[in-house]
């Protein structure tokens, strides 16, 4: 069976490009004159910053963090470890953390946390997707793309058991 057809759509290819350039351009108008360092979070983050990138014309840099948490696969633990850490310091600099989605926020926290001690000029946040239903910690969204219901979403970077995230819309997975 095609990849596709295991998925129920929830937001389409057109749907994600046009708000994809909607906040690249408020990216853009935002950080002018700013030193911007997109700083995409792997995996999920990938496909959604190539994307986001483009959509932006100012002179930024690109940099990325693994983080991964422990725990069961669906569900956040709060603990969470680096699993490769950025190419180069962030002092000084205007950093735009980009996301795939904002689900407990336990993530966001500590990377929020863990940014603030390497002193940036300042630390924003980009998300595609925030499911606010299941917020554990209040984390402040700069930049959202689409807010959705509490259901397990893949595709467009996106991942079940790291499959999926070639999948070029956002779709929920059928069982069975
Ligand atoms: P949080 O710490 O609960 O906010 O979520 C952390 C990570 O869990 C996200 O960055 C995603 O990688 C993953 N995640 C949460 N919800 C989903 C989902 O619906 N589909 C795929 N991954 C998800
Ligand atoms: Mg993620």
């Amino acid at each position: 069976m095609k990849l596709a057809q295991q998925l129920e759509p929830l937001i389409s290819t057109e749907q994600i490009a046009r708000r994809v350039r909607e906040m690249g351009a408020q990216i853009e108008r935002d950080y002018q004159n700013k030193e911007l360092v997109l700083l995409g979070v792997l995996k999920g983050s990938y496909m959604f910053i190539s994307d986001l990138a483009r959509s932006i014309d100012l002179p930024l840099s690109i940099d990325f963090i693994g983080l991964s948490s422990y725990g069961e696969a669906t569900e956040s633990s709060g603990v969470v470890k680096i699993t490769s850490d950025l190419a180069k310091p962030i002092e000084n600099k205007h950093v735009l953390i980009v996301e795939d989605i904002v689900d407990t926020g336990l993530t966001m926290r500590y990377l929020l946390d863990n940014l603030a001690t390497r002193r940036p000029a300042s630390v924003k946040l980009c998300t595609l997707l925030h499911k606010p239903s299941r917020a554990r910690t209040r984390i402040p969204i700069d930049y959202l793309g689409f807010q959705i219901e509490d259901r397990f979403v893949v595709g467009y970077g996106l991942d079940h058991e790291d499959k999926y995230r070639n999948v070029p819309f956002i779709g929920v997975l059928r069982h069975g």
